[in-house]
């Protein structure tokens, strides 16, 4: 299957204000320059709050973490978790069309699909209410066969219990999921052949389909209200931490700075910036390759930032390394991968593990 844009879009994309909060609480997750490891969860939160991921949300979810459009692109076309068409506004069918469903039924719950949503996966219904799909094994298969409605899974069906199901999500009532057979979860068909004793304590549910029917909607779209926004990594509770995360309102812009100030920046700017050469000393430059984390390419983009020796690199502040760090496509990687102190053991003619292991067999890291 294509997957590729819809050629239908909206106008425009924006998460809900708690949805954002929890998008911005997300990213802090990550070290600087490293925010695009956020990219999965964003792009997950906007898909459940819309139902699918259009073209704004993609390029939204790109503009939060300074990514290319095209890199976001790539992730939400590569996994079939995202859906990049529209999906019925009250439900998204996926159904298991994998080796034990298959065996016990699953084409009579395509046939079902076909008949009651649409004939062609992907399609809306007439009443744009619901889309199904076939998907591949849910991990489901001792309750075969299944399907995945929302976050919720509906097993052991039949044509005539999934088709209930369906009648009642188009009338708007929310259908309890799990096994739909009177089994409680996964236990033998013919019944509990050890730990009977347990049999007649247990709870209405298992505990998945508590969970489902204490949240009373199984395929609510999610707004964000309804999740705590917890941020133990920022050591304060969800609340604290969606204060800090709130965007910023837009700011006045800002007047114009008296000619001493601006001077005064220029200053500060210029020496935060190391000391750079037109060329090598003598013609000579040091293999800056002997650092950990610089292989040809970084070496290059060193030299035409003016940098050819250890004792240059050795010799930057931490205002000067930010310098040089906002120049490089790797955010980080001076501290990560120690290059000061490297560089200065280099400078002062001695060898360090990774010089060796590179002189031995010729590996660079870039
Ligand atoms: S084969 Fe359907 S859940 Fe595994």
């Amino acid at each position: 299957m294509l997957r590729r844009l819809h050629p239908e879009q909206p106008e425009s994309f924006a998460f809900t204000a708690a949805n954002q909060q929890w998008a911005e609480a997300q990213v802090t997750k990550f070290p600087e320059g490293r925010q695009a490891s956020a990219v999965i969860p964003l792009l997950w939160r906007a898909q459940e709050q819309e139902g699918w991921l259009s073209r704004p949300a993609i390029e939204s979810v790109a503009d939060m973490l300074g990514m290319a459009y095209i890199r976001v692109l790539e992730v939400a076309s590569f996994y079939f978790m995202f859906q990049l068409q529209p999906v019925g506004s009250v439900a998204h069918i996926q159904v298991c069309g994998t080796t034990s469903c298959m065996i016990c039924g699953a084409e009579d719950l395509i046939a079902v699909c076909k008949d009651k949503i649409a004939a062609k996966p992907h399609a809306l219904s007439a009443d744009g209410k619901l889309s199904w799909e076939e998907v591949e094994c849910l991990g489901s298969c001792t309750n075969a066969p299944m399907v995945q409605i929302g976050k919720d899974y509906y097993e052991d069906l039949t044509a005539e219990n999934f088709g209930r199901i369906i009648d009642d999500l188009v009338a708007g009532k929310v259908p309890t999921p799990g096994p739909q057979n009177g089994r409680y979860a996964a236990e033998p068909l013919k019944g509990l052949s050890s730990l009977t004793e347990y049999e007649a304590d247990k709870p209405q549910y298992n505990a998945s389909v508590a969970l489902a029917a204490d949240l009373g909607d199984t395929v609510k779209r999610i707004e964000g209200t309804e999740v705590p926004i917890l941020t133990p990594w920022l050591g304060k509770d969800g609340k604290a931490a969606a204060t800090k995360a709130a965007p910023t309102p837009p700011k006045a812009p800002a007047p114009a700075k008296p000619a001493v100030k601006q001077a005064e920046e220029a200053k500060a700017a210029k020496e935060a910036q190391p000391e750079t050469l037109t060329g090598a000393r003598d013609g000579k430059a040091d293999d800056l390759k002997m650092l950990k984390g610089v292989g040809p390419k970084l070496e290059q983009t060193l030299n035409e930032l003016g940098f050819y020796h250890f004792d240059q690199i050795a010799a930057w502040t931490s205002e000067q390394v930010a310098w040089v760090d906002a120049r490089l496509k790797f955010k980080g990687r001076i501290e990560r991968d120690g290059w000061i102190e490297q560089a200065a053991k280099l400078a002062a003619g001695e060898e360090t593990e990774f010089a060796k292991r590179v002189k031995k067999d010729g590996t660079y890291e870039d």
